[in-house]
């Protein structure tokens, strides 16, 4: 076993052990709160008395996205092909000294299952995907051309959902995508989920700020909302685990890339940008929604750099892109709690550029 590869085992079995820990770190930190409720006042306590018992519920509902974890993370050990993972186990020195940001990881997991695949999270598909679909839709009609052989890639495609409503279109569509916690995420939903609306998870029960009700916090979220199975016969849908920038290196491969919620991802956006007019046959489209959340913009020893969207664009056409589409202030969410009192709105940019079919064109 090379470098690499014992890196890539060890990473893998961190992200197992993170799913793992879920349960013992959830109900940890809601034995907190209620070890805090023993120390106050005798009369603090007679009135946080239903308070206490929305604590309890509150472990009703761990449990449930913990049973929903088992079945992720149930086949994961042998989930890619030529590559066997021993078992990981998660001890209590692990939950209490080592698992940081993954388990924030594993949390937003559960609501990307509601941005991408429960009926709650059809307001936010029809914010962020529909543009897209309605431009793809338009660019490659279907009484025109025969979609099998249109190549659409989604780089950064979270849990799958829009990948799959393009391959549900008839185009022969790749999703990409480098986080385990996604890959295992979305194997699951599109591989073991049966029959719509059979599952649920509870996303939000460990937000307890800007809660109206208690019952907000603790509503159940149904996926998923359609049968991920359910697609045309002779469909092609495929996802694809690793880095964008390094698995798609040939030139001319795809007749579209769409991207959401994605560019901003890089150290370098020249280079995302770089690799999607490569990948992009010429005439082909690259259409993309999105702010420009930069996510390295504030890690430290990452580094990063910021362009704005004016800048955004000046390199796309450098790189010889020409824009044919442009909107902006979409307004956009990402995995939103519908019923907080604190919301976040992304006034998003939308636009369709395309790879000219000769560099005069
Ligand atoms: C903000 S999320 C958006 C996910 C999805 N497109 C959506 O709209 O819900 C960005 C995704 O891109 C993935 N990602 C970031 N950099 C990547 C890379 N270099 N290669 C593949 N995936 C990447 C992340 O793991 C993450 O799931």
């Amino acid at each position: 076993m090379d470098d690499n590869d014992s890196q890539e085992r060890e990473h893998f079995q961190r992200i197992v052990r993170a799913f793992k820990a879920y349960r013992q770190h959830s109900h940890q930190r809601v034995a907190e709160r209620e070890g805090y409720l023993k120390t106050l006042p005798p009369h603090h306590q007679a009135l946080l008395e239903s308070y206490k018992k929305h604590l309890a519920l509150q472990r009703v509902c761990i449990d449930h996205n913990a049973e929903i974890i088992r079945l992720i993370i149930k086949d994961v050990d042998c989930m890619f092909e030529n590559v066997h993972h021993q078992p990981s186990n998660c001890d209590e020195e692990y939950v209490n000294t080592q698992l940081g940001p993954d388990i924030e990881k594993v949390q937003s997991t559960i609501r990307q299952i509601v941005r991408d695949w429960s009926p709650c999270g059809e307001q936010e598909r029809s914010q962020c995907y529909g543009p897209i679909i309605h431009q793809i839709d338009r660019l490659f009609p279907k009484d025109k051309m025969n979609r099998q052989d249109v190549k659409i890639l989604v780089p950064g495609a979270g849990l799958g959902r829009l990948a799959y409503e393009l391959a549900k279109r008839g185009f022969a569509c790749q999703g990409n995508e480098f986080s385990l916690f996604m890959l295992f995420a979305s194997n699951f939903v599109l591989n073991k989920c049966r029959g719509p609306n059979s599952l649920r998870v509870y996303p939000w029960v460990h937000t307890g700020s800007n809660t109206i009700n208690n019952s907000d916090q603790l509503r159940p979220a149904t996926f998923p909302d359609v049968d991920p199975s359910d697609l045309p016969p002779n469909s092609e849908f495929t996802m694809a685990a690793g880095d964008f920038l390094e698995i798609y290196t040939t030139e001319a491969a795809f007749e579209c890339v769409a991207t959401c919620f994605f560019i901003d991802c890089a150290n370098n956006i020249v280079s995302f940008l770089e690799t999607i007019y490569k990948i992009l046959k010429p005439g082909g489209y690259w259409v993309n929604l999105g702010p420009l959340l930069y996510h390295f913009a504030d890690q430290p020893g990452e580094p990063s750099i910021e362009p704005s969207y004016e800048e955004v664009k000046s390199i796309a056409e450098g790189i010889g892109f020409k824009i044919t589409v442009e909107e902006s202030g979409l307004k956009t969410a990402y995995t939103q709690n519908t019923l907080s009192m604190l919301k976040y709105e992304y006034q998003s940019v939308f636009f369709v550029a395309c790879k000219p079919a000769s560099r005069s064109g």
